[in-house]
Order: C-alpha cells, then sequence, then structure tokens
C-alpha cells in the first residue's frame, strides 16, 4: 500500500471516529438530560465518548498534515492554495477551541453542541464536495456559520420536545 492510500485511509478513520462522536455526543447528552439530571452512567458514556473524539480529531490533524507534506514532496502544492482546506484548518481550530471551552464551561452548552456538530459535517462535507472551492474561503465561512445557528435551532427544538 502506497503512503497516499494510507494516509487517507487513516484520515477517513479520523473522520468517522470524529463525526460519529460528534453525533452520538448529542444523542446521549438529549437523553442523558431528559430527566433533567446526568447520572454516573451517563456521565461515563458522554467521558468515552468525548474520548473518541479526540482520538479521531489527533488521528485528522496527524494524517492531514502527513498528506500535506506527501502532496507537498510530490510537488503537488495545490491543497496549499484551496480554500476548502483553509476552511477544513479553520473548523479543526474551532472543535479544538470549542471542545474546551465546553470542558471549562466557559460557553453556553447550546452554542457549544452547535459548533461541535456542525463543524464536523462541515469539515466532512468541506474534505468530499471538492466542487466547494469554487466559492472560496469568506462564502464558506459565511454559510457555516448560519449552519451554525441553524443547527442550534434544530438541536432546541428536538431537545424541547425530547424532554416533553
Ligand atoms: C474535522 C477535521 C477534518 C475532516 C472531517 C476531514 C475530512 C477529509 C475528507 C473526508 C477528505 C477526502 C478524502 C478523500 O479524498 O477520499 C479529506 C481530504 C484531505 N484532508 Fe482532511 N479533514 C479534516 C481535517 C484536515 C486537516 C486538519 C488537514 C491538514 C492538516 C487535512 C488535510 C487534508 C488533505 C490534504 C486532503 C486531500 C487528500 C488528497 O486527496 O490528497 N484535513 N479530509
Amino acid at each position: 500500500m502506497d503512503w497516499h492510500t494510507f494516509l487517507i485511509i487513516t484520515h477517513i478513520i479520523g473522520t468517522v471516529l470524529g463525526v460519529g462522536g460528534a453525533t452520538f455526543a448529542e444523542v446521549f447528552y438529549l437523553k442523558a438530560i431528559k430527566d433533567g439530571a446526568i447520572d454516573p452512567t451517563e456521565s461515563s458514556f458522554l467521558k468515552t465518548t468525548y474520548f473518541i473524539l479526540r482520538l479521531g480529531i489527533i488521528i485528522l490533524v496527524l494524517s492531514g498534515f502527513g498528506l500535506l507534506l506527501l502532496n507537498r514532496l510530490e510537488g503537488a502544492t495545490q491543497y496549499l492554495y484551496d480554500p476548502r482546506l483553509w476552511a477544513k484548518l479553520t473548523l479543526t481550530l474551532v472543535i479544538v477551541v470549542n471542545a474546551i471551552l465546553l470542558q471549562i464551561r466557559l460557553i453556553p452548552s447550546w452554542l457549544g453542541f452547535s459548533l461541535s456538530f456542525t463543524s464536523w459535517y462541515a469539515a466532512l462535507v468541506l474534505g468530499l464536495w471538492r466542487g466547494a472551492s469554487a466559492a472560496g474561503y469568506v462564502t464558506i465561512m459565511l454559510w457555516y456559520v448560519v449552519a451554525v445557528f441553524v443547527v442550534a435551532f434544530i438541536l432546541d427544538r428536538i431537545k424541547k420536545w425530547y424532554s416533553k
């Protein structure tokens, strides 16, 4: 197996752990707060899910830089000018900073959970949707900001409906 294939497979494993983890973190959190309190079992499920999320982002960053280095060594520098890559790097930074702020409770959970959920799915879409490059970095990020608030609204509706 060549290095490019190995790094792409590793990158996709990171994506699966991250996007899957962000989805189950939201599902487990909704189930846990249904009765208004997070009991020790629910808390341990959430802690395990957050651990998988962290593992996903570490694998993504390492394999991502590996891909950039490999492309650089092969003279394929087009990725360095691709707005999708810079948008994904921005979302990766948002995912990491947001996780820290949620951990130390310095961000309201409605915004923190939406930032986490939206950033992971947006990075997945950006990774696969090659045509998105044409939109440019600013347009991609503007759509992302809109998506964060739309997702926050939807998650809030689901939470209200589910806890009724
Ligand atoms: C949440 C974070 C991220 C997600 C979900 C993500 C997801 C993806 C996906 C799905 C692909 C397409 C793989 C394919 O072509 O089959 C991809 C490609 C790529 N990603 Fe990421 N990525 C993330 C972060 C990063 C970071 C932080 C970097 C750089 C440090 C990076 C660098 C790349 C590169 C260079 C490619 C193109 C690989 C190639 O086709 O040669 N990604 N990413």
